[in-house]
Order: structure tokens, then C-alpha cells, then sequence
């Protein structure tokens, strides 16, 4: 599989920061992974030519094709952007706008049928891990969130904990390996042999100086990287870690 190294710029940037995109790219012009930049809405169609090498998604859709849903947008209107990916289920919306798995299940399908490939966002809380109850929460938002025509090709699973994301703390690297061997495994249960290669990213506070070493935890395969996605200089050297890995 092809590793993904992914950007979620969150609510910032503006048409100044299109040059990051461009940077990106030509310091990767022939990389050996996936580069993905998820901007925000305003930007995705200058976005899309910023660089014939990375890729634009969109960090939210609805889950209908189109309608009377004021604010929203829809899949097919992310793809007509030349966007290919949509993020579905951050932390952030679930806990901003109450998206509830079977909220994240119903866009994660829209995407795919709009083309695009979802990634899915999972991750428990300070509380469910102090709890003892993180792979219990995973198996949950994983049952809940990912539809069953989910493959390899279409879907991307991110793991991100809540309290790992924009604090400067992430797990062990022993926390990250049993997470992501868990969700290999409970994804294989759900979806059969396509989980094998269905690419799984770590995300919450990816920088240049960690990214190595989470990079060879097995079953990482990639990352989704907010703050330090935002200057080609912070995303480049997590870049080159994961074609290192
Ligand atoms: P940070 O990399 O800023 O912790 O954000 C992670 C994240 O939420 C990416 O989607």
C-alpha cells in the first residue's frame, strides 16, 4: 500500500497560504507516499491546482447529495472542486456538532459514492482511556462509523485521541501499537481480507521530531497531522520520516 501523509488545516488558512501547497510539492515531486491537504472550504478549488503533487480533500460533508441544508456541502459538490478525499468524524465535529457514529457512517457512504475516499476519524477520550475503556470505544466508533462498503481504495481509518490532538502529549508508542493492531484486527472481523490493506493513520500532535518514531509502530501507516501541517517547513520533515519509514 502506499503510505498517506495528510494535512487537516482545521479553520485556518487563506488564499496566502495556497503557496505552502505549492512548496510542498515541489520539494515532493516524485515522493514514494501519498501528500494530502485537507484546507478549508474557501480553498479547496484554488487548492486543487496549487500542486499536481498533493492531493486536496475537504474536512467535512453532508451526508445527502444536495437539498435544503444552509451552511453545508455536499460530497459530490467536494468532488466537483477536484478534491478526492473528505475527512468524516473528527473529534472536532463530533464534539462541536454532535455527529454521532451513525452520522459519520451515513457521510463516510456519501463520500465514497461521491467518488471521494473518506477518512475516518476515531479516538477515545482522556476519560475512556483513564477508564480502561479505549479499545472498547474504538470497537464501538469503528462498528458504528464505517460502512459496509467500505475497502482499502475508498477508506482511511485515522486514529486520533482526543487528548493527543493540538496538546503536545501523544501516547506511547506500546499505546499506539496495540490501538492500531486492535483496529487491523476489528476491521478485518467487520470488513474481511480488504482491511489488510485499508491504510491506518495516527494523528494528535505529529511533528517532525516524533514522527520517525511513530512512523515504525507496526500497522501505522501514516499520519494526519494538524498544527504541523500548516507550513510546508513543520510538514516537510514528517514527510520525509514516513518515506524513511
Ligand atoms: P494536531 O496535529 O494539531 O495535534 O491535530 C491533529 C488533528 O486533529 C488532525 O486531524
Amino acid at each position: 500500500m502506499r503510505k498517506l501523509a495528510a494535512g487537516n488545516w482545521k479553520m485556518n488558512g487563506t488564499q496566502s497560504d495556497l503557496a505552502q501547497i505549492t512548496q510542498i510539492g515541489a520539494a515532493f515531486d516524485a515522493a514514494s507516499v501519498d501528500i494530502l491537504i485537507c484546507p478549508p472550504a474557501q480553498l479547496l478549488i484554488p487548492a486543487v491546482t496549487a500542486s499536481p503533487h498533493v492531493a486536496i480533500g475537504a474536512q467535512d460533508c453532508h451526508a445527502n447529495a444536495s437539498g435544503a441544508h444552509t451552511g453545508d456541502l455536499s460530497a459530490p459538490q467536494i468532488r466537483d472542486t477536484g478534491a478526492t478525499y473528505v475527512i468524516v468524524g473528527h473529534s472536532e465535529r463530533r464534539t462541536d456538532h454532535g455527529e454521532t457514529d451513525a452520522t459519520v457512517n451515513a457521510k463516510a457512504a456519501a463520500a465514497v459514492d461521491a467518488g471521494l475516499i473518506a477518512i475516518i476519524c476515531i479516538g477515545e477520550t482522556l476519560q475512556d482511556r483513564d477508564n480502561g475503556a479505549t479499545l472498547n470505544v474504538l470497537a464501538q466508533q469503528l462498528t458504528g462509523s464505517v460502512p459496509a462498503l467500505a475497502t482499502a481504495q475508498n477508506t482511511v481509518i485515522a486514529y486520533e485521541p482526543v487528548w493527543a490532538i493540538g496538546t503536545g502529549l501523544i501516547p506511547t508508542l506500546d499505546q499506539i501499537a496495540q490501538a492500531h493492531a486492535f483496529i487491523r484486527e476489528h476491521l478485518t472481523a467487520q470488513l474481511g481480507a480488504t482491511a489488510a490493506d485499508m491504510r491506518l493513520l495516527y494523528g494528535g500532535s505529529v511533528k517532525g521530531s516524533n514522527a520517525a518514531d511513530i512512523f515504525a509502530v507496526p500497522h501505522v501507516d501514516g499520519a494526519l497531522v494538524g498544527g504541523a501541517s500548516l507550513t510546508a517547513q513543520d510538514f516537510a520533515p514528517i514527510i520525509t520520516a514516513l518515506q524513511n519509514a
